[in-house]
């Protein structure tokens, strides 16, 4: 547990909820081509993820989907809980129906990606969610998951959005 993280228990003893989402063909990581992805599975990231937000006090729930209404009706369904983490996969590169989902979301967004999508191809540069997002953090595989919910956390505890890196 990160001791600049006071806990996060609520008055009525609730812990806050982060949700994490994963977009089209993420249920394949493990098979992905691994220069870009690594080795690591959707259920090993998703295990990973859980531990880390418990243990500094939330829970966790973790989605994956390669409809994108589908994703757009989690965004819905999830937009009033205390932290979202979104990889939203090739979508994030043109769906503004998702872009425009996560802007009503209350909760501060984290747009995260294993592989680095600014060294890659063209089309790739190029994130939609970005803008809507409260941080973007790209290219540090797995481990840029962990840094998500630890600045998720973090300024959920300074008092939302807002707060730099
Ligand atoms: C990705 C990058 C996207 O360009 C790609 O379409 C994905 C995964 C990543 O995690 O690096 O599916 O979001």
């Amino acid at each position: 547990m990160n001791s600049t993280i006071a806990d996060p228990t609520d008055a009525s003893g609730q812990r806050p909820l982060l949700v994490m989402l994963h977009g089209a063909n993420l249920d394949l990581l493990g098979e992905r081509p691994a220069e870009h992805y690594g080795t690591v599975t959707l259920a090993e990231l998703e295990r990973s993820v859980r531990a880390e937000a418990e243990a500094l006090g939330w829970r966790c729930e973790c989605h994956q989907t390669n409809h994108e209404g589908e994703f757009i009706e989690l965004v819905h369904r999830y937009r009033y809980s205390q932290a979202l983490l979104v990889n939203p996969g090739a979508w994030t590169h043109y769906s503004y129906a998702i872009r425009d989902a996560l802007e009503l979301a209350s909760a501060p967004v984290a747009e995260v990606h294993l592989s680095d999508v600014t060294q890659r191809e063209e089309w790739r540069r190029r994130s939609v969610i970005s803008e809507v997002a409260t941080v973007t953090i790209s290219g540090r595989g797995p481990e840029g998951y962990l840094e998500a919910v630890r600045f998720l956390a973090k300024i959920a505890s300074d008092g939302g959005p807002g707060v730099e890196a």
